[in-house]
């Protein structure tokens, strides 16, 4: 056998390296076909829909690791539902699904064996995508890393048989651009918006309006374009910044579920793709629900008379080093309150419970930003008292805030523990 190295001397072959570091680029440039490996190319396309659809955001669980599942959902009918493992592994993932049993899990909430998917499964927007971009989310998944773990059995009592009206993929609306096409498969497929967003449900044919809805008693806010309730009197800037960061002056940063959404996909769109998203988000019409959020500008939070009561105090002691009382956020835009619904909103559903539970954006640039939760340690009444001081002086309203809703939401948030 003739070997490699009796052929070339090392001399020759070093500088055949050489050469061929320097030609490679060129030929690259000039080459008509250059090589490139399909299934390469099926996995990164997979990597980016997997993104655009948030899987990561239900199928992996707080502290739980990645994609194995576990993370518990409440139903209506107060049963529990468990997301479930989405690694390659074979005995308590999805390593023995055929195309045919992911393509229908995914587009008809039809599981392996049949089993009919609970609909917190998105997939009546996932079906948008067709069999190629549900089989390059398939490719990606499996490429990652295997993990053996089996998820609580459910015990929802789930009647609603899966979503069969093979409605198919996409249609483009040809009296729309491009860019806004592009968007309402954004938002409207992969992005699952309408899922939290809307409280009409998509996957019966009713129009979705997105006039904001609650998901795990954290309410997700009116987006349409009204301009008092919804997003209307956004600039298109802000809310592509929103959108890809969590964070803009002004509107506050996302927390709890909305982080999820931004941590753990919109977060990894190009640019292009936010802002085809803005641009659709922008031709939703405008549904008149909900408060709107005050908008007090820094300048006349610091102005405001100093108040001395409880609430005030500790929200001094315990907030005030991050956010600052003015709500300009010490170290950055990430910190700052004024303008947000969050902070704003006479209810306090999801001031109360980001101050108990904490949040975190990941930047990937910047690092993690993240606000420590204060459920040990302060009473129910403290934490009412800190969140309607948060309304009345970010939002000059009245709080509704009551040691009974505190009271609640402690107790829920132990039994998910
Ligand atoms: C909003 C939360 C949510 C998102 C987002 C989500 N899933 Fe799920 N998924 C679930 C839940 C909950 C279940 C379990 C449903 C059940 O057991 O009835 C599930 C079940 C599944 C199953 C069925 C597995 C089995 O047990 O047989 C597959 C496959 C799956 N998801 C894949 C995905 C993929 C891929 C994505 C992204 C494209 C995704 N999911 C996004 C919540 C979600
Ligand atoms: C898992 C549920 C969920 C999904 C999916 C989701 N959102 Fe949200 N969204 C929320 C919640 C909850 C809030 C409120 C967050 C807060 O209190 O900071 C929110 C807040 C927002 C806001 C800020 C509104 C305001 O007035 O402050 C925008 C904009 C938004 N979402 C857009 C979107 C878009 C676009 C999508 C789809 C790509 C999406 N969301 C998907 C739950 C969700
Ligand atoms: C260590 C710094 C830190 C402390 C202390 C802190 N926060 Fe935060 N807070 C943050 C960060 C960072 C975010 C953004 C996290 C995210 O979006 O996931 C945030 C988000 C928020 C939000 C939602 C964003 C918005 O714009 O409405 C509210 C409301 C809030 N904090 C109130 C409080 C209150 C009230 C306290 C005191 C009880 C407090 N924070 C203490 C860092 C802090």
């Amino acid at each position: 056998m003739v070997k490699f190295y009796n052929i070339f001397s090392k001399k020759t072959l070093a500088k055949g390296l050489i050469f061929a570091t320097i030609l490679l680029p060129l030929q690259q440039v000039f080459a008509d076909e250059v090589h490139v490996d399909p299934k390469q190319v099926q996995i990164k396309a997979g990597e980016y829909l997997f993104y655009a659809s948030g899987c990561g955001e239900c199928h992996t669980a707080d502290k739980g690791q990645s994609l194995a599942g576990g993370k518990a959902f409440q139903t209506k009918n107060q049963g529990t539902v468990y997301a479930s493992n989405i690694t390659p592994d074979p005995e308590t993932g999805i390593g023995r699904y055929t195309d045919d049993e992911f393509v229908s899990a995914l587009r008809d909430g039809v599981g392996a064996k049949g089993r009919s998917l609970n609909p917190i499964m998105p997939y009546s927007a996932y079906r948008l995508m067709n069999r190629d971009q549900i089989l390059a989310i398939k490719a990606y998944l499996d490429q990652q890393p295997a993990v053996n773990y089996k998820v609580p059995e459910s015990n929802a009592t789930f009647i609603e048989k899966g979503n069969n009206n093979s409605s198919d993929s996409l249609i483009e609306d040809d009296q729309k651009s491009a860019k806004w096409n592009r968007g309402k498969f954004l938002v409207e497929g992969p992005g699952h918006c309408a899922s939290c967003h809307s409280s009409v449900d998509g996957s019966k044919g009713k129009t979705v309006n997105y006039a904001g809805s609650t998901v795990n008693r954290w309410v997700a806010y009116n987006i349409s374009s009204d301009g008092d309730t919804g997003i209307g009197s956004w600039s298109d800037k802000d809310l592509q910044q929103y959108l890809s960061k969590g964070y803009v002056e002004g509107h506050g940063a996302a927390v709890g579920p909305m982080a999820k959404v931004i941590n753990s996909g919109l977060s990894h769109l190009s640019q292009e793709d936010i802002r085809a998203m803005v641009i659709y988000l922008r031709s939703l019409p405008a549904q008149e629900k909900g408060e709107s959020a005050a908008s007090i500008s820094v300048q006349e939070l610091q102005n405001t008379e100093p108040s001395h009561s409880h609430g005030s105090q500790l929200f001094a002691a315990l907030c005030a080093s991050c956010h600052l009382d003015n709500g300009a956020g010490r170290q950055g835009e990430y910190e700052s309150l004024w303008g947000s619904k969050t902070a704003t909103l006479t209810q306090g559903t999801n001031l109360i419970k980001v101050i108990l539970e904490g949040s975190m954006l990941e930047d990937s640039r910047l690092g993690t930003f993240s606000m420590p939760g204060f459920k040990d340690g302060y009473s129910d009444q403290d934490i009412a008292d800190i969140a309607n001081y948060v309304i009345a002086h970010f939002g000059n309203r009245n709080g509704h805030v009551t040691v009974e809703q505190v009271k609640k939401e402690r107790v829920l948030l132990n039994i998910k523990k």
